[in-house]
């Protein structure tokens, strides 16, 4: 058993905490924001993520899961202190670092004996370097510790699944000192044979971004191809299903959509871009990949004003789904940001529904009429349009929608609906990559 820090109470940080604490480790989980870590103690998550409130009610109740926001307290009580702060996107595309620095600072100023300093947030190839340099420069140079670099892999919506079982583990560690104690924090995964991958610090970095920028292209690819079969009367879906039964290809990340959004594609490829681009070798796919998406964000839009004979104005649109995917809360960097954007600007109104993105929401748009279902988001709507493949979007009432709406218009940017029954009902729909109906 260890005694683990985990700063940063964020997504990965909560996630990370409490998982590592259900592997039988004392966790406590930090951070510099005093509102979250009193809710937290207070027994509410700030965050919506399946099986999350279970993981951290039943290790706080096992005394193993605590919440501070004593920063050094923290970090001088133990074994092993995992970064795992915010790396936002900066103004020129880079990925912002300092409060990842700014708690290297805190560590040494903190560090009271030996410990293993692991960075989980997704940073620069070369800031593992810069850490410990920021360690050394505010510690006692007779006190030792190792610096381990351990990216995370866990996403939105299945995090609490995806950290307890992950595909692979990479460990970025120099010392076996460190491997062993980074061995010992993942126990149940070993014991599990869960692959762990032992690299030096700059490669596991780098196995982060390139992980990500190779989905966020696969996603683009598909969008790309999605949009090559409206044109020529294919279907995307016939298509990507037999695209994925090949071993080398794999059905995951085939889903042709409104194109990539959230916390973690749009920075990490940017950064990654950023990064070659310093380093002389620009990487054209993922540049691509970055320009299509941001197509692909405004062929949406495009789509649901030919949909309305070319103008917003005046317009009611439904906006069903704000988060950036299906069981999540998190509204970063979502679709549905860039389309409701351009509904206000071209003099729309929006009414929104999301299951539990509603509030978050909020922070970007507060002149939008937030709603309680489905069914009150179209009530007289001139068009809806979905942005997040929800389930309970998959079986709605088609015919009570449609008697609710001023006009039967829907934009299906996920491909959810039945196309069948909207024929059938007599809906003027569009997709993505398949067939659509125009014409009322
Ligand atoms: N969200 C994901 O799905 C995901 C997945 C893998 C990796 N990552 C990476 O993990 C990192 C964290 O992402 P996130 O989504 O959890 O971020 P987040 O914004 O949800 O949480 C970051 C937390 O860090 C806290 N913080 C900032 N500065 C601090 C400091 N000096 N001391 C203590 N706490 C501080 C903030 O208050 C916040 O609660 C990022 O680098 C991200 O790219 C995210």
């Amino acid at each position: 058993m260890k005694n683990i820090t985990v700063i940063g109470t964020g997504y990965v940080g909560l996630v990370s905490g409490a998982g590592i604490s259900d592997f039988g480790h004392a966790v406590s989980c930090v951070d510099i924001d005093e509102s979250k870590i009193a809710s937290l103690k207070n027994g509410d998550i700030p965050i919506y993520e399946q099986g999350l409130e279970s993981l951290v009610k039943r290790n706080v109740v096992a005394k193993r899961l605590s919440f501070s926001s004593d920063v050094p307290n923290a970090i001088e009580a133990a074994d092993v202190v995992f970064i795992a702060v915010g790396t936002p996107q900066d103004e020129n595309g880079n990925a912002d670092i300092s409060a990842v620095l700014k708690v290297a600072e805190t560590i040494g100023l903190s560090l009271n004996g030996y410990k293993v300093i692991c960075t989980k947030s997704t940073v620069p190839i070369g800031t593992g370097r810069k850490v410990i340099e920021a360690i050394k420069e505010n510690s006692d140079a007779s006190v030792s510790f190792d610096y381990v670099s351990n990216p995370e892999f866990l996403r939105e919506g299945a995090a609490v699944r995806d950290f307890t079982h992950p595909d692979r583990v990479v460990i970025g560690a120099e010392s076996q000192k460190a491997f062993d104690f980074m061995k010992d924090v993942y126990h149940p995964l070993y014991v599990n044979e869960t692959p762990v991958i032992h690299t030096n610090i700059e490669t596991a970095e780098m196995i982060k971004y390139a992980s990500n920028a190779f989905l966020a292209l696969k996603i683009s690819y598909i969008n790309e191809i999605a949009n090559v079969c409206e044109e020529v009367g294919a279907d995307v879906f016939k298509v990507a299903q037999a695209m994925g039964l090949d071993g080398r290809i794999s059905p995951k990340f085939l889903h042709p959509g409104p194109g990539y959004g959230g916390s973690c594609f749009p920075k990490d490829t940017k950064a990654l871009a950023s990064q070659a681009e310093a380093a002389g070798v620009p990487l054209k796919t993922i540049q691509g990949a970055i320009d299509a998406n941001s197509h692909q964000h405004s062929r949406m839009v495009d789509k649901l004003r030919i949909l309305l004979d070319g103008s917003f104005e005046g317009k009611t649109i439904a906006v069903l789904g704000l988060s950036f995917k299906p069981g999540t809360d998190d509204v970063r960097e979502s679709p549905s940001i860039s389309m409701i954007t351009a509904l206000l600007n071209e003099s729309a109104s929006v009414q929104a529904y999301d299951p539990v993105s509603n509030e978050n929401m909020t922070k970007f748009f507060s002149n939008i009429s937030y709603k309680n279902s489905v069914y009150d988001a179209v009530k007289d709507a001139d068009a809806a349009v979905i942005m997040t493949d929800w389930n309970e979007f998959r079986s709605m009432d088609i015919p009570r929608i449609k008697s609710l709406m001023k006009t039967p218009i829907f934009l299906d940017t996920r491909n959810i609906l039945n196309t069948s029954e909207l024929e059938d009902t007599g809906i003027v729909y569009d997709n993505v990559g398949r067939k659509r109906r125009t014409d009322s």
